[in-house]
């Protein structure tokens, strides 16, 4: 007797052309099958940019929790300079807002490799008037892998090549010299200090103001979708 199987189930289970079908194990060595089960393929994430270590998706109103739990980091609350306890409840409303905003973009952040979500980024303020915008991020988990590099520069594609920015800005704690060293290997530099206006746990420092320009952005994940002839803007 011939038995088919033909796809794997949601639960992971087999469904087999003949219900009489001994279950047998899979030979010793057999390949294990290549396409995605359906409940894989559900819960992968949607993603709209995927770069070498990080992927960019849409917010995600199942993740208003973890979102919450991240924002009670203290190292994400030390580099955002936050200080407000942040509850579930105030977060949904955020997300409330955020999921509708016209002048930000607001992205979930995935680890490329395996899709695990761990922290977010923005653009806010997008004045499409004058093509600029503020860039916000935190990476929560798996910090210092590369994630955040290419996240930032993930964001500058989807500003420069999707929404035909000119300039992004970003302020950053002249202390924190991973998330400055993130940044300008992404394309941000250095433009100006605020000197000595931010207080970090009792101690004080500049706020470090960098900007990226399109005409320098390199390395656009979007370049390839860009339609031949036409005229530039
Ligand atoms: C800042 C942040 C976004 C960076 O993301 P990340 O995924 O951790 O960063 P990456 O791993 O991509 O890059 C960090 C870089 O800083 C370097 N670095 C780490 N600590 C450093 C230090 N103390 N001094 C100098 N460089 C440092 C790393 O070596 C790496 O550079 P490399 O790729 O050339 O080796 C993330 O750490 C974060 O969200 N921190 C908490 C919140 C925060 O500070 N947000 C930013 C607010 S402006």
């Amino acid at each position: 007797m011939m038995v088919a199987v033909v796809h794997a189930m949601g639960d992971g289970s087999a469904m087999e052309t003949d219900p009489a079908a001994p279950k047998a194990a899979p030979a010793a060595g057999a390949p294990l099958p290549a396409a995605p089960s359906a409940a894989a393929e559900a819960a992968r994430p949607t993603l709209l940019l995927t770069g070498v270590r990080a992927a960019l998706g849409p917010l995600r109103r199942d993740l208003i929790g973890t979102y919450q739990r991240w924002l009670t980091d203290v190292e994400v609350l030390r580099g955002l300079g936050q200080r407000t306890v942040i509850t579930v409840d105030a977060e949904q409303a955020w997300y409330d807002n955020a999921a509708k905003a016209e002048s930000a973009a607001h992205f979930t952040v995935y680890d490329a490799d395996d899709l695990a979500p761990v922290g977010t980024c923005s653009l806010f303020g997008i004045d499409h008037a004058n093509a600029t915008a503020t860039f916000g991020i935190f990476i929560a988990e798996r910090r210092g892998t590369g994630i955040g590099t290419d996240a930032t520069r993930l964001t500058l594609d989807w500003a420069f090549t999707m929404l035909g920015l000119h300039n992004v800005m970003l302020e950053v704690f002249s202390w924190n010299a991973a998330a400055i060293r993130a940044y300008a290997r992404a394309g941000f530099k250095e433009v100006g200090r605020r000197r000595g206006s931010v207080v970090c746990l009792g101690r004080r420092f500049d706020d470090v103001i960098m900007d990226a320009v399109a005409p320098e952005f390199t390395g656009s994940v979007l370049a390839r979708l860009v339609p031949d002839g036409g005229a530039p803007r």
